[in-house]
């Protein structure tokens, strides 16, 4: 399979990056073999340019579209907050086709009529404060599951944080964390919850991947880079496990037996439109099951794992973090997410993690449905507007020594620590209609992630390795080799759940 990027070279023949200067038009022509010769992912060569032309936002023209990369929380801040009205839509793609149910769902439908519903119906029956209040047991149930366990071993860390984060997010959703029995000892994952979750992180990673035929939709029926295949095959993986739930539930409901609703499915059945009917379809709650599942795995595993990585190479930070924990919870129990207000120095870890390593270099892409001027640039109608999530948090002009994991610098007057950060200095749930649904259940999710993982255990690196090897993967921005560490317990075996 040929890499994308030298698609669109092989296809257009040229790629013009075209780069509007302030009141000032400059263009560059980037040829077909040096983009060959790079063979970059889209996205490292996106930035690498930026960097090279020493700007904050580009054009960059394929095939038809305007494609604007930008990476100033300046500029994010006027295309998210001043003018979110023209950029509130999203494009269309052959991932996100897939795992909206052809548009039925929020997060990837472009502006219109069934995102209104949807996000309505989600914001009101599922992301609301009562949602999250109501999700507390579950949330606390997979935490403790988390910690299960007392011994000395290494652990696949990254199989653990993001099994965690499926086993939230069906909790959440369906009330169970197995589709099946589950590992031997009944608490781990059977292969029903791997397939699941790696198929969730399949499709994640193909949603918006610069496709050659998003670009130029003609050329779809050639798959040429195979995506379409992939994310298909992954969504039939995925709905063979939420589907026949749904189903179930539906069914439960229709005959009496519910009387009460227990989870997030429960709510999406409940909801009613303005006569009282149900508001969505069986259809629409399929796909918008999966699509909240996809929202919630990905972010807080991710954030997760880099700042242990990060935070076993620092045994200072890590040991201040430890400190704060045995002094505000104590030793002889976990951490609560009653807790959370007196952990910053844990939560200045967490949105360390989100700055330095956001789990996507771009946030979703925003499409503008109006011609626009951004801070003296043209915006053509139609364009897809990439946030860069990297790019603003590691910007050089906003950040000091932006690629040290430093958490002190968030920590400032003292203040409440919050992953949302109103000036858009780093991008984690991002703002305006578009923003994310999810704030509250996210941050809950990665705060407690990371404080049950270093305060039930020592973390050190695997015998005959110094330090966890922190280097990013070529072709996305996760850790290059999934974490691996010791972990041997750090309370008294009383404190685990057994
Ligand atoms: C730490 C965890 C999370 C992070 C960092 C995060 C971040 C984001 C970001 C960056 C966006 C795109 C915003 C934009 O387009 O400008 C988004 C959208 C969204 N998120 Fe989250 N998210 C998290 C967890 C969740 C959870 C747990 C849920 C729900 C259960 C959720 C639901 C949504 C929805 C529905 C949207 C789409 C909103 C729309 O397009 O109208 N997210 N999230």
């Amino acid at each position: 399979m040929l890499d994308s990027t030298s698609f669109f070279a092989f296809i257009l023949g040229f790629l013009i990056l075209a780069l509007t200067m302030k009141r000032k038009e400059t263009k560059k022509t980037v040829l077909l073999p040096e983009i060959l010769r790079r063979n970059k992912p889209v996205f490292r060569w996106i930035h690498s340019h930026m960097e090279e032309l020493n700007t904050d936002i580009a054009c960059i023209r394929l095939a038809n579209t305007h494609v604007i990369p930008v990476t100033s929380p300046r500029i994010a801040q006027e295309i998210l907050k001043k003018q979110d009205s023209i950029f509130a839509s999203r494009p269309l793609t052959v991932g996100t086709e897939y795992c909206s149910r052809q548009y039925l769902t929020v997060a990837v439908v472009p502006q219109g009529e069934q995102w209104k519903k949807m996000r309505r119906v989600v914001a009101s029956h599922v992301t609301s404060q009562k949602s999250f209040k109501l999700m507390l047991k579950k949330r606390a149930e997979e935490a403790d599951n988390l910690v299960r366990g007392n011994g000395f071993e290494v652990i696949d860390t990254r199989f653990v944080v993001r099994q965690y984060s499926g086993n939230v997010a069906r909790k959440m959703m369906f009330g169970v964390r197995h589709f099946g029995k589950g590992s031997e000892d009944g608490y781990g994952p059977g292969f029903e919850e791997i397939e699941h979750v790696d198929s969730l992180f399949t499709v994640l990673t193909h949603l918006y991947a610069f496709a050659l035929s998003d670009y130029v939709p003609w050329l779809r029926f050639l798959d040429l880079e195979g995506y379409e295949k992939v994310v298909s095959s992954a969504m039939r993986n995925i709905s063979k496990y939420n589907d026949p739930f749904v189903d179930e539930r539906l069914m439960q409901w229709r005959d009496g037996k519910m009387k009460e609703p227990q989870d997030f499915l429960d709510m999406f059945i409940l909801a009613k439109d303005a006569d009282g009917k149900p508001a969505l379809s069986e259809e629409e709650i399929k796909a918008q099951v999966t699509e909240l599942m996809l929202a919630t795995v990905d972010n807080p595993s991710n954030a997760a794992e880099w700042a242990m990585a990060e935070m076993i190479n620092e045994p200072s930070i890590m040991q201040k973090a430890v400190e704060e924990i045995d002094r505000v919870v104590g030793k002889d129990r976990f951490v609560l997410e009653s807790d959370l207000q007196k952990l910053n120095y844990v939560k200045a870890c967490v949105k360390e993690a989100f700055r330095l390593h956001p789990v996507a270099p771009f946030n979703l892409p925003h499409m503008s449905t109006a011609d626009a001027v951004v801070d003296g640039y043209f915006i053509p109608k139609g364009s897809h507007v990439l946030i860069s999530r990297m790019g603003i948090g590691r910007n050089p002009n906003v950040w000091d020594k932006p690629l040290k994991f430093n958490p002190e610098r968030h920590l400032g007057n003292n203040k409440n620590v919050d992953l949302n950060d109103q000036d858009l200095n780093l991008i984690s749930f991002s703002a305006g209609r578009r923003g994310c649904l999810g704030s509250s259940i996210g941050s809950a999710m990665t705060y407690m992630l990371l404080a049950r993982l270093i305060q039930g255990f020592t973390w050190s690196p695997v015998p005959g390795e110094c330090k966890i090897d922190i280097s990013e993967s070529k072709s996305d921005i996760f850790m290059a080799k999934p974490l691996h560490a010791i972990a041997s317990p750090h309370l008294v075996p009383q404190v685990y759940p057994t």
